[in-house]
């Protein structure tokens, strides 16, 4: 294997660098050239090639800095349609014009089906990322659960899920966690903490939106912050319920702070905050403000009476507030935690491909043994029998669905990812870098800028 090409699909994330980094420190090792393809499928689709050289003599640009987020190289949500032969027979001519011998794909599962199609033409491996934590298994035979039901009056199905395990072993999981996903609870913990002291001094209820589309895990993360009521997509809202939840703990302490996954239902199916689908493969949906849609429905349920006694809220303005926590989940620094498992997966990828496996996922796992190793697993066997990848869910052993929170087995979930997430020299750039008199002075220089320079057509 001479020349490898890597390239970075689907939403950002804080960890892509540092996933490019691994992937590139193998390379040099081995002597592989790495070929950064710019903007994801859509590069290796432009006629053109953009693409840039990450180890020229073996040693990595300067501009590949793990601890930057975002991604060097750029990305797109464009796929490739595996059933669009034109389109692959164009790749087939890109891949052999830039002497690719493999191609590492950095993505979730939109991007897993765009890679399928390619590896029947170049080995292919995938690194996986995304903040959402959803890209992996509960356990390897779970997406045999997933049932179809033709419908009788109209064309189509329903599609149910029959779960088959009650509870969960840490070490059947398959990719314990996806890089990206620790940096996202890292930037929700501190949001929520920040918004408890307000809520707080003014008696506010807080309910505070995180990203995951329809995996809870975010949600779950923001148990750090010690926020009240955790909803997630995975357990429909029951508005009564949470509304006796709510009106008990603000007789008891005059604020509440709700966490809730975007992708959030009510009990009636209804997904609270979908607003329209995006036109990636995997049809995910947009979310416009489950937040929003709570905070009405709370705002109905909970009547004057519950903040008659302690405060006199003006005329016009609500005690109830929502805030999204937004993109700054996916952008900044990674902290430790993520830089280590995404560099390492993407020295695995190229490992990967180097032993001859094509259509192959790069993973992480987790033993209270061993605890966390490098593994791998045939992108299939993520498949359903219809071959559709489905968001992996938060499992039911992880949350208390009748306390809102996260369960007991949720915190043994969680503390081997965060209990040393954040490293020395993460708390050190933010002494160092935040107030920096420079950043007055000099102007921003894009990555985009410098990258550019380095640009090559074929
Ligand atoms: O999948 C990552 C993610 O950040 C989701 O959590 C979120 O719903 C979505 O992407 C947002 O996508 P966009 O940046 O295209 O609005």
């Amino acid at each position: 294997m001479k020349r490898i090409g890597i390239l970075t699909a689907g939403g950002d994330t804080p960890a892509l660098n540092a996933t490019i980094y691994g992937a590139v420190q193998k390379a040099n090792a081995l002597k592989i050239e790495v070929a950064g393809l710019i903007r994801g499928y859509a590069g290796l689709l432009d006629p053109r090639l953009p693409h840039v050289m990450l180890n020229p003599l073996f040693s990595s640009i300067p501009e590949l800095d793990p601890c930057k987020g975002g991604t060097l190289i750029g990305s797109s949500r464009t796929y490739v349609d595996s059933s669009d032969t034109a389109t692959l027979e164009l790749v087939k001519q890109h891949v052999r014009k830039l002497r690719l011998d493999g191609l590492i794909c950095i993505g979730g599962d939109g991007t897993i089906n765009g890679m399928q199609a390619i590896a029947e033409m170049l080995p292919c491996v995938l690194a996986p990322k995304t903040i959402d934590n959803d890209l992996g298994l509960n356990y390897i035979d779970e997406p045999n659960e997933w049932v179809r039901t033709p419908q009788a009056a109209a064309p189509g199905y329903i599609e149910t899920r029959r779960r088959s395990r009650d509870s969960l072993r840490l070490e059947d999981i398959i990719n314990y966690a996806t890089p990206g996903f620790a940096t996202a609870v890292f930037v929700v913990a501190q949001m929520v903490e920040r918004l408890r002291t307000t809520a707080e001094s003014h008696h506010r209820i807080a309910v505070v939106e995180v990203m995951g589309r329809q995996s809870g895990y975010i949600a779950l993360g923001a148990a750090y912050a010690q926020p009240d009521i955790i909803l997630i997509p995975e357990v429909p809202v029951n508005i009564d319920q949470l509304t006796q939840h709510v009106a008990r703990l603000y007789d008891q302490q005059q604020n509440v702070v709700i966490v809730v996954g975007e992708g959030v239902r009510s009990d009636d199916g209804r997904e609270l905050g979908a607003a329209m689908a995006t036109y990636d493969p995997a049809g995910n949906i947009r979310y416009s403000g489950a937040a929003d849609a709570l905070v009405q429905l709370l705002e109905q349920s909970l009547g004057d009476e519950v903040f008659a006694e302690t405060r006199a809220f003006e005329p016009g303005s609500s005690p109830l507030f929502s805030r999204k926590v937004g993109h700054t989940q996916r952008g900044g620094r990674p902290i430790l935690f993520d830089r280590f498992c995404a560099s390492q997966l993407g020295g695995k990828a190229v490992e990967l491909l180097v032993d001859g496996h094509s259509n192959e996922i790069a993973t992480l796992q987790y033993s209270e043994k061993n605890g966390f190793t490098f593994s791998s697993i045939g992108a299939n066997k993520l498949r359903d029998r219809w071959g559709e990848i489905h968001p992996r869910e938060v499992h039911p052993s992880l949350y208390d669905a009748d306390r809102l929170q996260l369960s007991a087995f949720g915190m043994e979930y969680l503390k081997p990812i965060f209990t040393r997430s954040v490293g020395a020299d993460d708390v050190e750039y933010i002494r160092r870098e935040v107030f920096d008199a420079g950043c007055l002075s000099n102007r921003y220089q894009s990555i985009n800028t410098d990258i550019r320079k380095r640009i090559r057509y074929l």
